[in-house]
């Protein structure tokens, strides 16, 4: 009997190697990192658990989120990719591609099998006629806005040290920067990506209006991205920093968060208020943002005013303003993320996490919880309308989301499911009370989201032009090999 004719061109596509273990499917891991070591080039290199590099490649901003692979691969050419890719598909070895390593889902991107380490796509090309900069898929923003910062132009892009460009871009992207340029992914002009077939191409608006939407919010369901493209910006000096109350200062605080939400309409600003419980001590913290060396008068004053714990906000860089925020203290713990979108600020909201915030806090923190925070993050309406073309995310642009950041970390494994469980009974109260309060928003965030959240959570209308354009890249569902929200 012939073999289907997919089957067929499947086969000529892979190459005579690859199509030999198609065939026999019985490729274990370890085989597979054999079979990538002989095919890539120089550029790239393959590491066993005795390498140091072995170790960086699997290191992950949260020690949950992370897995011991058969062995890691840093690949040093798109090339060298398409070949990994082959194989990987052949065999169907699970793989994990990662970035920056700061997604908290275990399993996103972290794997038993083969670890792609995104690390030597590590460029960053400033194009001074067209205000455009290459960067590299494997780099975090510090270097990207260390890089930029001779030109006196950025991009909109995290904030928070750390932080990798590929798993924020092909998210969405939330910057301090967005209620004056819009999510990240607008910024985006073209991707340079290893389809899931092995091939090499750049993605733009024109090349593949489908694939260009798919990519802006879709996640790793498409390929594996060596580069991004992005539009600069003019970046002066900016004024910011964080600031750390305690608890008692709750109200006060809130009630200048609750000003600024409904007053402030200036697209300079930036603006995040976290409610948290941190080892035992219930405190707030806001880190403010103005795209300029002084903020007008007003805006900030009431936060400014109240007394605080510590404070460190001045006028600065940009990249020392990301770095100045103290979000590595948890850095090496467990931890989970999870998220509410709503569409205002309300009093019966805050009042509803701050007691979520104390009383989990109480609950956990004499066994394992080390911080729990719930984190405020205000855009202004016309956040959403700075994108020229629509996005996989966010579905739909007429609605004002805020999205909401819950954290957990703590240090004892055996406390995992309860963290989890936690989690989950938290954001579903907040949930509640957001719907109750009719500012629920019907798009939740997907960098910030639980894993097996349903991906219509995230994509909405969007998500079977989602899953048409994945079913043409991917017809052999070779993204599945890997995690993270798959369509
Ligand atoms: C401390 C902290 C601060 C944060 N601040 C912000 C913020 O300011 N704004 C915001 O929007 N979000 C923020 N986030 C959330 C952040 O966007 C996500 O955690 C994001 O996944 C991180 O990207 P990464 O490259 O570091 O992660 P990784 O874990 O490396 O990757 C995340 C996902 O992207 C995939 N991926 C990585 N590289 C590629 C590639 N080259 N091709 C295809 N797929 C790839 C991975 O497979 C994985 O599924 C923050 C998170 C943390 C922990
Ligand atoms: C990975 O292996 C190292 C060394 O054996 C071990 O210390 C570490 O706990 C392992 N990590 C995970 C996530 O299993
Ligand atoms: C950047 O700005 C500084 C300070 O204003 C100025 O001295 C420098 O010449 C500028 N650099 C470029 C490349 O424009
Ligand atoms: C309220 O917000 C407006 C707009 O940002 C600002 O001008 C004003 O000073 C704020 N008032 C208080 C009391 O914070
Ligand atoms: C800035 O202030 C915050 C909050 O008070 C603090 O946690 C952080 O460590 C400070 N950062 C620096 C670089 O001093
Ligand atoms: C505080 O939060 C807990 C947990 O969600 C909930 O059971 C309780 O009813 C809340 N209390 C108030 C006053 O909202």
């Amino acid at each position: 009997m012939l073999p289907p004719p997919a089957l067929l061109i499947w086969i000529a596509s892979v190459g005579l190697l690859q199509a030999e273990s198609a065939i026999t499917s019985q490729t274990s891991p370890l085989d597979t990192c054999g079979l990538i070591a002989n095919v890539v080039s120089d550029n790239s290199a393959v590491f066993f658990p005795d390498d140091s590099e072995y170790v960086d490649d699997n290191a992950h901003f949260a020690v949950s989120a992370a897995k011991n692979s058969t062995c890691s691969v840093e690949p040093g050419t798109a090339a060298d990719i398409g070949s990994i890719v082959k194989i990987l598909a052949s065999t169907r070895t699970p793989f994990a591609i990662k970035g920056g390593g700061h997604n908290l889902n275990p399993g996103f991107s972290s794997t038993s099998g083969v670890q792609l380490s995104m690390a030597r796509f590590n460029q960053v090309i400033f194009h001074a006629e067209s205000q455009t900069v290459d960067i590299g898929s494997g780099l975090v923003w510090d270097q990207v806005y260390a890089d930029l910062e001779p030109y006196n132009v950025s991009v909109v892009g995290g904030r928070a040290t750390g932080v990798g460009v590929a798993g924020l871009l092909l998210g969405g992207g939330y910057s301090y920067k967005t209620n004056q340029y819009g999510l990240a992914v607008d910024s985006i002009t073209a991707f340079e990506l290893v389809l899931p077939s092995g091939k090499v191409q750049t993605i733009t608006q024109k090349s593949d209006q489908d694939l260009f939407f798919a990519l802006r919010g879709g996640g790793n369901n498409f390929g594996i991205v060596t580069k991004f493209t992005m539009k600069t910006h003019p970046q002066p000096t900016v004024w910011g920093g964080s600031i750390t109350y305690a608890g008692a200062q709750g109200d006060a605080v809130t009630t200048a968060l609750l000003n600024y939400t409904e007053k402030n309409t200036d697209p300079q600003t930036g603006l995040q208020c976290t409610y948290a419980s941190f080892g035992g001590q219930d405190i707030v913290m806001v880190n403010l943002f103005y795209n300029e060396p002084a903020p007008p008068a007003g805006i900030f004053d009431a936060f400014l005013a109240i007394p605080a714990i510590s404070s460190n906000v001045s006028a600065r860089s940009y990249l020392s303003l990301i770095q100045s925020a103290n979000t590595d203290l948890t850095a090496g713990m467990r931890g989970l993320y999870s998220t509410v979108s709503h569409t205002a600020v309300t009093l019966s909201l805050t009042t509803a996490m701050r007691n979520e915030t104390n009383f989990y806090g109480a609950l956990l923190q004499p066994d394992t919880l080390v911080l729990n925070g719930y984190v405020i993050e205000p855009f202004l309406p016309d956040a959403y309308h700075r994108g020229l073309s629509p996005t996989a995310y966010p579905p739909d642009r007429s609605e004002n989301i805020h999205p909401m950041n819950i954290y957990y970390a703590w240090t004892d494994t055996n406390f995992d499911e309860v963290m989890l469980k936690t989690s989950r009974a938290s954001t579903r109260h907040l949930q509640n009370v957001a719907a109750a309060e009719g500012i629920l928003a019907s798009a939740m965030y997907p960098n910030y989201a639980l894993f097996g959240t349903p991906l219509e959570r995230f994509y909405g209308e969007n998500i079977d032009r989602l899953r048409e354009i994945k079913g043409r890249v991917d017809p052999f569902d070779v993204m599945s090999l890997t995690g993270g929200f798959k369509l």
